[in-house]
């Protein structure tokens, strides 16, 4: 940051420097104005997200309604101590007990109903505070972590992590490599303009810039090789992970999938579509829909229709690359209904049929009428 003040500036807002740290004194506290604090895990009791003096827990009351843990019929407590997920869309909780080997908690925030609910992979009605949490997760949403696996009972491993180790939050070396050498050489020669020691980015090929985004945006359901903390850019992502034969891009979940989505599209088949043709690296673009379709016009400017829509800012992507629900993850409300959709993009870029949401208020009649002609 010394040398590259704005890109680390900016970078302090991106979502990927954000994706996880340890829990401060009052970090918590917008999560816990006018929101709903608890969730009934209906055999177990109801868990409640509770400040105390400046730190967070996640307390189980027995009996109410519920048997307690499984074998344990006692109220239980366990403190909020670290974070996954940025909070833009969701945020979930561990705790580091024992110190090795951290376990995830039950309630995970949920930013656009404004609640805590049952965490995801854990049952509707069943609350846990065993549930470990792998290097794997830490590996899409941190920048190290240092494990050993160890004995865990017959015929099994279990992973111990060094908590001392652990580096939160996707850091500047996730994607440029490792940079030390770089640092050193240009802190002692200042003058020196001709970057040394580390690996343009610019000379990446679209495969090599693809399998950089891809590591962490195709998914994790894939088997893999090697740990994927040791990816730099250049490398081949095939050598990290097995690559999954079932289903092409059309069926792929918009969580997690963006690659596959993107390159089942007619734009990123017809060019030299990248990531990169609508994201920066280190900018806070966040939902800035008006700069989305300037990169659509990038390409598009020989289409009448994209001229004649070009000024709705949320024309182009509301219609070609619509918001739909997970299905691999979803959250339940306060009663237990699965009703609290998990809503991404689709990387899909394709006509979708009106149904899905491609009919947006605000579109000029003429093209209303065109495409309901059309159909
Ligand atoms: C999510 C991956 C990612 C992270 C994290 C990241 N960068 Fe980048 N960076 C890129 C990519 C990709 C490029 C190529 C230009 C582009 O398309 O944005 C780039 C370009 C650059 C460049 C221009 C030189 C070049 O090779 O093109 C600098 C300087 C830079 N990054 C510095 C940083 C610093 C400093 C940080 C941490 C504060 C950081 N980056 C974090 C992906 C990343
Ligand atoms: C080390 C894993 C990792 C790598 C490498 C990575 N991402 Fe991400 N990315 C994530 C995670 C995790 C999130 C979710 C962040 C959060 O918690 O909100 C994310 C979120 C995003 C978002 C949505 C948030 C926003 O700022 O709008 C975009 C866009 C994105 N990544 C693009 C990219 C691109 C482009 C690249 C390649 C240059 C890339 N990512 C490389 C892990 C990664
Ligand atoms: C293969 C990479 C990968 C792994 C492994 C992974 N995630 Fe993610 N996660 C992502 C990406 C990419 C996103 C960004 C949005 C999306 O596609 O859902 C994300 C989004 C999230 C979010 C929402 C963040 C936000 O506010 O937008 C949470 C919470 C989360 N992950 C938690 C976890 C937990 C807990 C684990 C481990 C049990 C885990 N993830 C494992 C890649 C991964
Ligand atoms: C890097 C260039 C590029 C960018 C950026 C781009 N596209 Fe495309 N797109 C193409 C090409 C090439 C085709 C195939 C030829 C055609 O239909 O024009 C295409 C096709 C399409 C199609 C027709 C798809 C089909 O299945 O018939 C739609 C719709 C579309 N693009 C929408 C968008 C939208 C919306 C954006 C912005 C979010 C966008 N494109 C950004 C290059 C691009
Ligand atoms: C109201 C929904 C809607 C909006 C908004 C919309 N499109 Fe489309 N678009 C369609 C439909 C439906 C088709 C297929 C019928 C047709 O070809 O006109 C289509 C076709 C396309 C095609 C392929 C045919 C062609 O004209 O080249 C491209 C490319 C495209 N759209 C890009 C865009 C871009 C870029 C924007 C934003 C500036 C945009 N669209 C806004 C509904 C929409
Ligand atoms: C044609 C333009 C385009 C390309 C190329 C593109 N994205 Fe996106 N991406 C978008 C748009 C538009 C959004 C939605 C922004 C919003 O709603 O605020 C988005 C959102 C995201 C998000 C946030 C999740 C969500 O649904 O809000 C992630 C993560 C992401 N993109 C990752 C990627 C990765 C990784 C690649 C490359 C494999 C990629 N994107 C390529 C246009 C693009």
């Amino acid at each position: 940051m010394g040398c590259h003040k704005d890109i680390g500036e900016s970078y302090m807002h991106n979502t990927h420097y954000r994706t996880s740290g340890s829990i401060t004194a009052g970090g918590l506290d917008s999560f816990f104005h006018l929101a709903s604090l608890s969730y009934l895990y209906q055999d177990s009791g109801r868990v409640t997200a509770a400040s105390r003096n400046g730190s967070y827990f996640q307390d189980l009351a027995y009996p109410e309604g519920g048997s307690g843990l499984p074998g344990q019929r006692q109220s239980v407590s366990a403190p909020i101590e670290f974070a996954i997920g940025s909070g833009d869309k969701a945020q979930s909780y561990g705790y580091w007990k024992p110190a090795g080997q951290p376990k995830q908690l039950p309630l995970t925030w949920v930013s656009e109903s404004r609640t805590w609910t049952n965490s995801p992979g854990f049952p509707t009605r069943k609350a846990f505070y065993d549930r470990v949490i792998l290097s794997r997760c830490l590996e899409c949403h941190a920048s190290y972590v240092s494990k050993t696996d160890v004995p865990g009972g017959p015929e099994m491993v279990m992973e111990k992590m060094e908590p001392s180790s652990i580096i939160y939050g996707i850091d500047c070396e996730r994607c440029h490599g490792p940079s030390i050498d770089h640092v050193r050489y240009h802190t002692e020669y200042p003058a020196e303009k001709q970057p040394r020691y580390i690996r343009s980015m610019a000379a990446l090929s679209r495969q090599q810039k693809n399998d950089l985004c891809a590591s962490c945006h195709s998914g994790n359901d894939q088997s893999m090789l090697r740990p994927i903390f040791g990816f730099r850019p250049g490398d081949t992502l095939a050598n990290y992970i097995l690559p999954s034969f079932g289903g092409t891009g059309k069926e792929a979940d918009v969580h997690g999938k963006q690659m596959q989505l993107l390159m089942s599209s007619k734009c990123y088949q017809q060019s030299q579509m990248t990531c990169q043709s609508c994201h920066g690296s280190h900018d806070n673009q966040g939902k800035s829909k008006e700069l989305f379709v300037s990169k659509c016009m990038d390409c598009h400017k020989g289409s009448s229709h994209a001229q004649e829509l070009k000024s709705d800012a949320t024309a182009c992507i509301n219609c070609h690359m619509p918001q739909q629900a997970s299905k691999a993850i979803g959250f339940n409300d306060p009663m237990g209904n699965k009703s609290i959709l998990y809503m991404l993009r689709t990387h899909r870029i394709a006509v979708y049929p009106s149904d899905s949401n491609t009919l947006q208020p605000g579109v000029p009649d003429a093209l209303h009428k065109e495409i309901t002609r059309q159909k």
